[in-house]
């Protein structure tokens, strides 16, 4: 079971190496479907890879990985016990922000790891993975204020690299990522008390098929 869930993760992280689907592919090295764990219990969804990413194929290697890293030391986790990915698993040129036909494209990749992984908490970091589950939400009044629905925690979480860049912002994050370990010991009990996050729709969708131009 959990061979076939690693299995079907490699499967959908192959079809994200030779996606052709958005023109971010043209400009990218490596796509960059995610790491960690296929059973992990939480799931960290940032933006799109940057420079570092686009080169190694992993996600959150540059500067923001380092504190990423930091934050997860806090709350004793390693990164291999949990999975990290993106919106857009191709990096964006110069860094810019996702397009929402991107993140509109790259959608049912991350629906599908998603639903495999089957987390029991989601940590979005920055505002597009946000909007999935917050939409029309404001990172400075929401973040680290959990949705929890059917037995799974949605925790809006500031970009690590919004805090790099106001320091200000790091006893606030670092007191968000402190509440991840008591969020999830509850989510566990909800979930062995018999909720569970529904099917829900299109989260379990093929990607799209490529359109041709003629
Ligand atoms: N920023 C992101 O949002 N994702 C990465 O993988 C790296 C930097």
């Amino acid at each position: 079971m959990a061979d076939d869930r690693h299995e079907a993760m490699q499967a959908v992280a192959a079809e994200i190496r030779g996606c052709t689907l958005c023109d971010l592919h043209l400009s990218r090295t490596k796509a960059v479907p995610g790491a960690g764990s296929s059973s992990a219990d939480i799931l960290f969804i940032g933006e799109g890879p940057g420079f570092h990413e686009d080169r190694q194929g992993l996600p959150f290697v540059g500067r923001s990985g380092d504190y990423l890293n930091d934050l997860l030391k806090l709350i004793h986790l390693d990164r291999d016990a949990v999975f990290i990915t993106n919106v857009v698993k191709c990096r964006p040129p110069e860094n810019r922000d996702p397009l929402p036909v991107e993140i509109a494209t790259c959608k049912p990749y991350l629906d599908q790891q998603i639903n495999l992984i089957d987390p029991l908490v989601i940590v979005t970091l920055g505002r597009f993975s946000m909007a999935r589950y917050f939409p029309g939400g404001k990172i400075t009044q929401i973040h680290g204020k959990p949705k929890i629905e059917n037995g799974r925690a949605y925790i809006p979480l500031f970009h690590p690299a919004a805090v790099l860049r106001n320091p200000d912002l790091r006893p606030v994050m670092e007191a968000d990522v402190n509440q991840i370990p008591s969020i999830l010991e509850d989510m566990r009990q909800k979930r062995a008390a018999g909720s569970k996050p529904p099917e829900s729709a299109g989260d379990d969708a093929p990607p799209p098929q490529q359109l041709s131009l003629f």
